[in-house]
């Protein structure tokens, strides 16, 4: 299947940074370390297009059809990030659809890069989107933190602190409210060993540097660490790799697919894994791919964890979140209420109106908020208003588990340990 590494070579420029203004036109940017949109002839950055990601990456967009399988199959009405395209592209996502019909196993697979120790909204909605997931499909679910790759690919942070990280991001991610007997989260650093090692060598002799050069765009001058990172993230779609989830017997585990929910820019990473996985004969991860939550500043760009402006925290007090809408969440209305009522404005564009895309459920309402603010009968402060209003509810009720998170919870996720799960007839045990 070589046509899955035919992605063209790219550049790996320098980090997209939405405070600071792009002054030429350049290409739209969307690879695992830098999300960028095109910066139009007038200087202003543009909305990333995801139907242009699509063709360049090879994967297909989610349609009706399948969505219409999904509900068939699960007996579920899909999540709200698929109705809407939030998520909004697969890979042989059919394949596992298939599996649970027939009731064969197969396992979710997501991670994290804990790059600070505070998760921001669009970290905890795609977690909440996956545990939707494994409560509709009741499999396991690995939850890798790359604190390995944050410490290769930053100039300054250390071994220790990356670490750290991955403990306080553990105790966010568990109090998205996953379920302690189908979880296993773990940190490269701690869990490297034994059965990953195995797989992560078993990857590292099919990649080529010229391979990992034109699907990443590294050079000579980058560290060997982040060209060899590649066989880390990919090792863990292997269920192999988890003996104490899947038993001992290599055989017949190798043939348990996992299906993989992460954001567009996690794409060539397993384009890669694909490849590898037909090769040594194990399972080919199937993916569901998310777009990005814009940052406050407006489409084109993405949250930062290391940027306090660009995003809510879920550490971020009632009035931070309420400030910082007011302040920096970009707007698609006009500039006075009396051109607004006259004019209408553009939900499209508008920021309090993308975040509650991702987080209100109700169809109708959502629709008729952007009607009404189409049409002008809405105006600019109370759409803030109303999104600063779910953004409070959703990051209390977020602190609140948090709250109750204990160091020993944090341990009992992270310890190597089998899980139970199964209860649902249609999804059996190995
Ligand atoms: N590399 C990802 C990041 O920096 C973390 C990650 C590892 C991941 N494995 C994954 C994300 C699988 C999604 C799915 O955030």
């Amino acid at each position: 299947m070589a046509s899955e590494l035919e992605a063209p070579a790219k550049e790996v420029p320098p980090a997209a940074d939405p405070n600071v203004p792009a002054t030429h036109p350049s290409k739209q940017t969307v690879d695992p370390w830098n999300v960028a949109g095109e910066v139009g002839e007038d200087g202003k950055v543009k909305a990333i297009d995801y139907n242009k990601l699509v063709e360049e990456f090879g994967t297909k967009l989610i349609d009706k059809e399948i969505l219409e399988r999904f509900e068939r199959v699960t007996g579920h009405k899909p999540h709200r990030f698929l109705r809407r395209q939030i998520v909004f592209s697969e890979r042989d996502l059919g394949v596992i659809l298939d599996r649970y019909e027939k009731g064969e196993p197969f396992f979710l697979y997501t991670g994290r890069g804990p790059s600070s120790d505070s998760m921001h909204i669009g970290h905890t909605q795609i977690f909440d989107f996956c545990k939707w997931l494994q409560d509709v499909f009741d499999v396991p679910l690995v939850i890798m933190l790359t604190d390995d790759e944050k410490f290769l690919f930053s100039e300054k942070r250390t071994v220790e602190e990356v670490i750290g990280y991955s403990r306080d991001n553990c105790r966010d991610i568990i109090s998205i409210g996953f379920d302690p007997n189908k979880t296993f989260i773990f940190s490269d650093y701690e869990f490297m060993g034994g059965a990953f090692y195995k797989n992560v060598t078993r990857f590292a002799k099919l990649v080529t540097y010229n391979q990992a050069k034109a699907t990443f765009g590294f050079d000579e001058s980058s560290n060997i660490g982040k060209i060899h990172f590649t066989s880390i993230q990919g090792a863990t779609a292997f269920a192999t790799t988890f003996p104490h989830i899947f038993g001992d017997d290599e055989k017949k585990v190798a043939s348990i697919p996992c299906l993989i929910p992460c954001a567009i820019d996690q794409d060539p990473y397993f384009r890669l894994t694909r490849d590898c996985a037909a090769r040594l004969k194990y399972a080919k991860p199937s993916l569901i791919h998310s777009r990005f939550l814009d940052a406050l500043q407006g489409p084109g760009s993405k949250m930062s964890a290391s940027i306090d402006s660009s995003a809510i925290f879920m550490k971020d007090t009632p009035k931070q979140i309420k400030d910082k809408i007011n302040k920096y969440a970009f707007s698609g209305g006009q500039v006075s209420a009396e051109e607004q009522r006259e004019k209408g404005g553009n939900p499209d564009i508008d920021v309090s109106y993308q975040y509650l895309q991702f987080f209100l459920e109700n169809d109708e309402e959502l629709a008729k908020i952007g009607q009404d603010y189409r049409e002008g009968k809405l105006l600019t402060g109370e759409l803030k208003a109303i999104c600063i209003k779910h953004l409070q509810e959703y990051v209390a009720a977020f602190q609140e588990r948090r709250s109750k998170a204990t160091d020993e919870t944090v341990k009992l996720f992270m310890s190597v340990r089998p899980l139970k799960w199964g209860g649902n007839p249609r999804a059996q045990r190995i």
